[in-house]
């Protein structure tokens, strides 16, 4: 089964690229950075068509598994991933073709914050859009961090991700 993963941060090399960069001394993966694209926010006239969205869409449409991975920003996904998320908007309208290649992907979290555990409302939105979409949601990591990334600390956490996903 092959993995992507959909990095939407504000800090290159922060914490949770950190956490990616753990991920993958245990699997495979490839990383698509959204800091690497340029998608503007949805637009219901859909002039903005032409943005990196549907680039970078068509390209994880070819993997089996999408792993976002976030940091907590304010109790929520990072804006940049948000943006994505309201984009998913066009391939229920203009790309109809490619949002029913969307249903026979699973889906999973990673994510990173400073507070102990996350908010309730940090999941939802994943475990609900993926349902909308006809998507496996199948679970979150989160990693509590301080300032700096302790590889250590996260590991067992991150190998029972790992073993609980059905890859
Ligand atoms: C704008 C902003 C908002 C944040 N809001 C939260 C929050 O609501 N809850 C939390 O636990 N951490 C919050 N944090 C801390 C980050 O989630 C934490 O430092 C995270 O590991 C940063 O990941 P990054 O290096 O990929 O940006 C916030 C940080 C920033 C910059």
């Amino acid at each position: 089964m092959s993995t992507a993963i959909l990095l939407g941060t504000s800090r290159q090399h922060g914490n949770t690229h950190q956490l990616i960069n753990l991920y993958l001394k245990y699997r495979d993966a490839d990383v698509f950075n959204l800091m690497d694209y340029s998608i503007s926010v949805y637009d219901y006239e859909h002039n903005n068509k032409e943005d990196d969205f549907l680039k970078l869409t068509k390209q994880l449409l070819k993997y089996d598994h999408i792993i976002f991975a976030t940091p907590v920003y304010w109790y929520s996904m990072s804006a940049s991933m948000k943006i994505f998320f309201d984009r998913l908007s066009d391939l229920l309208t203009i790309e109809k073709k490619l949002g029913k290649q969307l249903r026979d992907k699973s889906c999973s979290v990673l994510a990173t914050g400073v507070d102990s555990e996350p908010p309730d409302c940090f999941e939802q939105p994943f475990i609900l859009t993926a349902k909308y979409l006809g998507m496996n949601y199948e679970n979150m990591l989160y990693c509590a961090c301080n300032d700096n990334f302790n590889m250590n600390e996260h590991l067992s956490l991150l190998l029972s991700f790992i073993n609980k996903s059905t890859k």
